[in-house]
C-alpha cells in the first residue's frame, strides 16, 4: 500500500508557554523565512495527505487559533486548559480520534519547524513493514535534557527514558528522542490512558508509551534522521539557528534549480520565493515574501524585494527596492536608489535613477528620469498615477497625483505635474529661465559690502 492510501491522522503539539522566548507573540508564530513555524509544521504535515489535523493549544490559544485556522480552516482545535505533560496532551484528541480507525497517527512539535516531509514519509513506510511505533530519532552532540531512546535489536526501541530520570547509564546514550512519533491508529488511546504521571517531572510522558507497548510485544521501531532536522526552537538563539538552516536549505535549492548566486551565503529568501533557472542574483539580496522572478531576470547587488513579480531579463538594482504590489513586465530596467510599490512597469521600461514611483502605472517603453517622483499621498489617501506607452519624463520631476500622463508626451526636467497631459504634448510646468546679464557682480559687490 502506498503511504498516500492510508488514513492517516496528525496531531500538532502547541500548547507549551515559550518563556525563554520573552516575547508577547506566541512562540510557535515566531517566523523562519518569513513563514510562522507552526506554517511550516503544517506543510510538512500536509505532505502526508492526512485526513485530520488536530492543533493542542493552551497558552496564548486564541493567536494561535486564529493563525492556525486562516491557513488552514479544516482543522481541529483543542484547548488543553492544562499542560500536563505530551501524552496528557494527545490524550485530549481521544474523542476525535478514537474509533475512527485511522492507519497512522502522527504526533508533531508546532516548535520544530525543520522536519523534511520525506523523513515523515519513511517512517509511515516503516509502519507497513509491521512496526506499531515508529519514533524520530537521532544521535544529539549534546543530548542533555532530551529523553534517551533504549534500543533493543535491529532498529527497535523498548523504552524512552527522559533525561531527568535516567540512570548514569542510560545518560551516556547519545540516541534522543524528537519527539515525532507515527502510532497505530487503534492502538494509540489503549497506551495513552496507561500513561502515570509518578516521574521526575509529575507530568504524563507520551514517551512511556513504548515501554507500555512492549510489555504486549508490539514491535517499537526507530528512524534516525540529522539533529538539524529535528531543531526544536525555545529561545532567540534558537530561533537565529533555525532561520539560518533554513537559508542554507533554500540557496541549495535554489543553486540545484538553476539559479546562479555569485555568493549565495549573503542572499535570504522566504518559504515561498520563486525563482526560474537563468536568474542571476548578485550578493547581499534580500527576498521577503510573495517574490516571483522569471528566466533570464538579474537581482543587481543590495536589493529588496517583496511581493513582487518580475518578468523575462528584466533587470533590477544595485540597491533598488520592490515593495508589495509591484508588477514588472518583460526586458524593465530599475535602477540604483529606486523605489517601486504598487505599481505595473510595462514592457521595456525604465527607471534607472534615484526615484520613487508608487500607485502608478507605467507604460511600455516609458523612459523616467533621474528623480522623479510620484506624489501619491495627500496625507490621507493614495492617488494614482497613469504614464502611458512611450511617455519621457524629465528628471526631477514631481508627479502629483491624481494625474495622468498621455501617451508619447515629454514632460520637462524638473516640472511639478498637477494637471493631466494629453498625448503626443510637451509639457513644462515650472518657471521660465530669465538670463540677467551682468547681475552676478552686483550680487558679489554687495555681498562683499555687507562682510565688513
Ligand atoms: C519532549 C520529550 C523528549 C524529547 C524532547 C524533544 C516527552 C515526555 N519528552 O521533552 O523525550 O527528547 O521533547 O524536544 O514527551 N506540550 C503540550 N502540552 C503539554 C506539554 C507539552 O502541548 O502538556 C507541547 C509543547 O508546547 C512542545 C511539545 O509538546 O511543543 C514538547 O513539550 P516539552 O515540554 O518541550 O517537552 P520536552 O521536555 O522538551
Ligand atoms: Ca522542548
Amino acid at each position: 500500500m502506498s503511504p498516500h492510501s492510508r488514513k492517516t491522522a496528525v496531531v500538532i503539539l502547541a500548547a507549551g508557554q515559550g518563556t525563554r522566548m520573552c516575547s508577547s507573540l506566541p512562540k510557535v508564530l515566531h517566523k523562519i523565512g518569513g513563514l510562522p513555524m507552526i506554517g511550516h509544521v503544517i506543510q510538512t504535515a500536509q505532505g502526508l495527505s492526512p485526513e485530520s489535523i488536530n492543533f493542542i493549544v493552551g497558552h496564548q490559544a486564541e493567536m494561535v487559533t486564529r493563525y492556525v485556522s486562516s491557513v488552514t480552516p479544516q482543522s481541529n482545535m483543542i484547548l488543553q486548559e492544562q499542560t500536563l505533560g505530551t501524552g496528557h496532551a494527545v490524550q485530549q484528541t481521544k474523542s476525535i480520534l478514537s474509533g475512527k480507525t485511522y492507519d497512522d497517527i502522527f504526533v508533531l512539535y508546532g516548535d520544530t519547524p525543520l522536519i523534511p516531509a520525506e523523513i515523515l514519509q519513511e517512517m509511515q513506510h516503516r509502519r507497513t513493514t509491521g512496526a506499531d511505533i515508529v519514533v524520530l530519532g537521532f544521535e544529539a552532540q549534546d543530548p542533555g535534557g532530551y529523553g534517551r531512546l533504549v534500543l533493543g535489536e535491529n532498529n527497535t526501541v523498548d523504552a524512552i527514558v527522559e533525561a531527568k530520570d535516567a540512570t548514569e547509564d542510560q545518560k551516556r546514550i547519545k540516541i534522543c528522542n524528537s519527539g515525532v512519533m507515527c502510532i497505530r491508529g487503534d492502538i494509540l488511546f489503549e497506551l495513552v490512558d496507561q500513561i502515570k504521571n509518578n516521574n521526575a517531572k509529575g507530568e504524563y510522558y507520551l514517551t512511556d508509551i513504548i515501554a507500555l507497548a512492549r510489555e504486549t510485544h508490539k514491535r517499537c521501531d526507530v528512524v534516525l534522521c540529522a539533529e538539524s532536522d529535528v531543531l526544536g526552537v525555545n529561545s532567540r538563539e534558537e530561533l537565529a539557528v533555525a532561520e539560518t538552516i533554513f537559508q542554507k536549505r533554500k540557496r541549495q535549492e535554489a543553486l540545484k534549480a538553476g539559479v546562479t548566486m555569485l555568493s549565495p551565503e549573503t542572499v535570504y529568501f522566504s518559504h515561498d520565493t520563486d525563482i526560474a533557472p537563468d536568474v542571476l542574483i548578485e550578493p547581499n539580496v534580500f527576498f521577503g515574501t510573495g517574490v516571483h522572478l522569471e528566466s533570464g531576470v538579474t537581482i543587481k547587488a543590495f536589493s529588496h524585494l517583496e511581493g513582487c513579480s518580475v518578468a523575462k531579463d528584466s533587470v533590477i538594482g544595485p540597491f533598488a527596492r520592490l515593495r508589495p504590489g509591484t508588477l514588472i513586465d518583460e526586458d524593465v530596467k530599475v535602477g540604483n536608489f529606486v523605489e517601486v510599490k504598487n505599481t505595473h512597469l510595462a514592457k521595456g521600461a525604465k527607471v534607472n535613477h534615484l526615484s520613487y514611483i508608487g500607485d502608478a502605472t507605467v507604460g511600455e517603453d516609458v523612459n523616467i528620469g533621474a528623480g522623479t517622483i510620484t506624489c501619491n499621498y495627500d496625507g490621507y489617501k493614495k492617488h494614482k498615477t497613469i504614464i502611458e506607452d512611450n511617455a519621457f519624463i524629465g528628471s526631477n520631476s514631481s508627479l502629483v497625483a491624481p494625474v495622468a500622463i498621455g501617451k508619447g508626451s515629454y514632460v520637462g526636467s524638473g516640472s511639478v505635474v498637477t494637471e493631466d497631459i494629453p498625448e503626443d504634448s510637451l509639457a513644462i510646468a515650472r518657471a521660465r529661465q530669465v538670463n540677467k546679464v551682468g547681475r552676478a557682480s552686483v550680487i558679489r559687490e554687495c555681498l562683499r559690502q555687507l562682510k565688513k
